[in-house]
């Protein structure tokens, strides 16, 4: 083997994204990303329902596809049908669904079928990283609207529709987190999801709801899903058990009219999502989730009271927050002093990750100041120590006086 080493860089085409770096490992204090609480991943069941489901049809391994044709494993999308009308008051059959690898590939399908360079899209103005980069990538332009503490401000978004429509754009969706919003945990309240269809039929404008985080509000009653309550078809609905099971099973869900599933299918040339995480998902879904899912929710709100307990002991008034209604984050405004993109560096050599708030909004100079702080993940003792080295390093590098 000879060590020189070929030189890949001139074949790669414009465009790519910036290098990705190296795992290091996690650091000490994670508070990044969406990972959940391993103390409450359902292992014992988990286990149990591979061995049951695949003792009693793993033969169907065998094909692609399960036996189930193109839009996933059958008793899956029969489970989510169920749950959606139980749960969100959507009247849809396992026909209407198409599981995913991740609600990742959902955005990634769902943009593909509908998006072209150039286009324009309305989504919230602090919203998901991951759906932010993909529109940057795909040259799309996003209009933020801005949030208060009940989600997207309607008033803005009839601003934002009617300036567009002055200019003669038509935007090509309105991308909503309206349960458990991903940065600011605020849920939309049911007028306003109202607003919004009224608004997006006066548009023509379809509305995409990502609703990953709905079964986490710790009432355990959520408002209807904005897809069930319109009658237009002009809704997109997408869903994950990431943040109810377990992220690294990777299983996310699209409800679509078949108008635009048909589409979406046709971009879906994987071969077919991970079929054991579907079956040991199904297996244990049908039985256990609605037991499992309160049990978590419980677990998740201690671990924020320890998170809020931990901030104000250690940043006095310095952080501000509200109490979130659900879900697994903290949107946190720090003193205007601290840059919490330039707070991310020395916070990380303190062993605490952190991520800085411009990474979750499209309205850079308004989030400055802020960051999101994933509580799921640390183990209690872990975000009461994590915490308390950030307090130390805001007070060292910006003057945050806790
Ligand atoms: C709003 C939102 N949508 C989609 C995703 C993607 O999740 P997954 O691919 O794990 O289903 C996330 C993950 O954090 C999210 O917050």
């Amino acid at each position: 083997m000879s060590s020189a080493s070929f030189d890949f860089a001139p074949l790669f085409p414009a465009g790519l994204p910036p290098p990705a770096v190296r795992w290091t490992g996690r650091v000490k204090f994670d508070f990044t990303g969406g990972n959940n609480d391993s103390d409450r991943l359902p292992l014992d069941g988990l286990i149990a329902a591979a061995e049951s489901v695949l003792r009693r049809e793993g033969r169907t391994l065998s094909t692609y596809g399960l036996d189930s044709g193109p839009q996933g494993y059958r008793p899956l999308r029969d489970f989510l049908a169920g749950k959606l009308k139980a749960d969100a008051g959507i009247a849809c059959t396992a026909d209407d669904i198409l599981i995913t690898s991740g609600s990742l590939q959902a955005l990634d399908l769902i943009n593909a079928t509908l998006l072209a360079r150039g286009d324009t899209v309305i989504i919230e103005e602090d919203c998901y990283q991951g759906s932010i980069n993909r529109l940057t990538r795909l040259g799309v332009t996003p209009v933020g609207i801005p949030l208060d503490k009940n989600g997207m401000r309607m008033d803005a978004l009839s601003n934002a529709l009617e300036d567009l429509e002055r200019k003669g754009i038509r935007p090509k969706y309105i991308y909503t987190i309206p349960t458990v919003q991903n940065p600011t945990a605020t849920i939309l309240p049911i007028e306003r999801r109202q607003e919004m269809l009224r608004l997006a039929a006066a548009y023509g404008v379809p509305i995409w709801e990502d609703d990953c985080y709905a079964d986490l509000v710790w009432s355990g009653e959520r408002p209807p899903a904005i897809y069930s309550m319109s009658d237009r078809g002009d809704v997109i609905y997408i869903g994950s058990f990431s943040k109810s099971i377990a992220p690294a099973l990777r299983v996310g869900y699209i409800v679509a009219p078949w108008e635009v599933m048909s589409r979406t299918l046709a971009l879906k040339t994987d071969g077919g999502s991970g079929a054991l995480e579907q079956m040991v998902l199904a297996e244990y879904c049908t039985r256990t989730f609605t037991k499992h899912v309160p049990e978590l929710r419980r677990g998740l709100r201690a671990k924020l009271e320890t998170l809020m307990e931990s901030l104000r002991e250690h940043f006095g008034t310095a952080a501000e927050f509200d109490d979130p209604k659900g879900g697994i984050f903290l949107w946190v405004k720090l003193p205007d002093s601290v840059d919490t993109m330039k707070l991310y560096e020395p916070a990380l050599a303190a062993g605490v990750a952190i991520n800085p708030g411009p990474q979750w909004s499209v309205n850079k100079e308004r989030s400055r100041s802020r960051l999101r702080l994933c509580f799921a993940s640390p183990s209690h003792e872990e975000i009461h120590q994590g915490v308390a080295a950030l307090a130390e390093v805001c007070r060292r590098e910006f003057g945050v006086r806790t």
